[in-house]
């Protein structure tokens, strides 16, 4: 098979993991993703000119990049007011799932080799629904057998647990999101003028930032390291990022993790909860904080110790508040994601666990 990297460009830059290595590219992996893709004030984005603006979308993708989707969920529905449904491929395959005329199926997928992400584009196709891919690896099957693609500019991802690839897919949906928002004349002009404008910012911020990140997610990562398991907890788009938060934990550095929304902890899962037991929360100073808040007061009622990402000035009363800068509205999330990701990463080498290569996971799910 043709390999379309070469092998200098996949070395580790003195880094000690190829996951480590990735996660810091982030910063590029967002400037390159915004190369050519903003021009006078407006979103270019060329490859969706030939679909129609969906009147439905589907997200269909597996593992991280179906984290993606659930979070661009958030966007497309508030700002392109696009209703969208997010769906895990291995189920979607096996559903009969209903179309309507101006539907378009979305999949997402780093690797665009993913079996179960496949076949879900041959449903689509029999059903005669437009495909539309969001690949990372250029000629893949998924990209092929879409009508469209949009590929994300993260450079080749070695690491197994996929760390830079969500972050390009974040902002590729972001600007998808706009490009809809503005082609179907419903996207308020103040969200598209501060969102162009703090995108390119977000770079620079988070280079500044990410050595800092990584100090904290060592230190904490030390002092929780005897935890068996984990509840990760966030409302709305840092939701998904919670997800995606138990999912690296759980993949690297083998400790039990669960994402949770918040909200939804009152309805069983708080039972869990007492001084073993610990929560990785997101609350930052958006909108649902003070509903985040009291699900966390619950939590430290019952003894549950908790690690909170929160903004500047914004902190509910928790045992480690980590304080991140904060960000223009969802481009918060583009300090959280690297914070979860660095937290597991940091986990799993005090434990010893072969991040790189952690035991029976591979990097691309070829068969079912
Ligand atoms: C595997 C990888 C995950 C990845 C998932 C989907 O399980 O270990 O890191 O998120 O596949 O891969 P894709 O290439 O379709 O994004």
């Amino acid at each position: 098979k043709h390999i379309s990297w070469d092998v200098q460009a996949a070395q580790k830059d003195g880094f000690k993991h190829f996951m480590l290595k990735e996660i810091f590219e982030q910063p590029k992996v967002i400037r390159d993703c915004l190369t050519g893709r903003i021009q006078k004030g407006r979103v270019v984005l060329p490859e969706l000119d030939a679909l129609n603006v969906p009147q439905r979308l589907t997200v269909v993708a597996c593992g991280t990049s179906y984290h993606a989707g659930l979070w661009a969920k958030y966007l497309l529905e508030s700002w392109a007011r696009i209703p969208v449904q997010v769906e895990i491929a291995s189920e979607f395959r096996y559903r009969d799932s209903v179309f309507l005329p101006g539907d378009l199926v979305l999949t997402i997928s780093q690797s665009g080799e993913t079996a179960d992400t496949l076949a879900a584009i041959r449903i689509a196709r029999e059903a005669g629904v437009p495909i539309l891919g969001l690949c990372n690896v250029v000629g893949s099957s998924i990209a092929r057998e879409s009508d469209a693609v949009v590929y994300t500019q993260a450079g080749p991802e070695i690491s197994v647990a996929s760390t830079k690839a969500m972050c390009s897919q974040m902002v590729l949906l972001l600007l998808m999101t706009l490009s809809w928002g503005v082609r179907k004349g419903v996207l308020q002009g103040e969200i598209l003028e501060r969102c162009l404008h703090d995108l390119p910012l977000l770079p620079d911020q988070l280079e500044a930032e990410l050595p800092t990140i990584r100090e904290k997610a060592k230190t904490l990562s030390q002092e929780y390291a005897d935890a068996r398991s984990f509840f990760f907890l966030g409302r709305g788009q840092n939701f998904p990022l919670a997800l995606e938060g138990a999912l690296k934990l759980k993949e690297i550095s083998y400790i039990h993790a669960e994402g949770y929304a918040a909200g939804e902890m009152k309805h069983g899962p708080i039972a869990l909860i007492d001084q073993h037991f610990p929560t990785f929360a997101m609350a930052l100073g958006d909108e649902l904080l003070q509903k985040v808040a009291s699900n966390l007061q619950e939590v430290q009622a019952r003894g549950g110790r908790i690690i909170a990402l929160v903004n500047p000035g914004a902190s509910p009363a928790v045992e480690n508040p980590w304080v991140l800068s904060d960000a223009w509205g969802p481009l918060k999330s583009f300090l959280v994601l690297p914070a979860v990701q660095l937290f597991a990463y940091e986990m799993a080498v005090y434990l010893g666990k072969d991040v790189d290569q952690p035991r029976n996971l591979a990097k691309s799910v070829t068969v079912e």
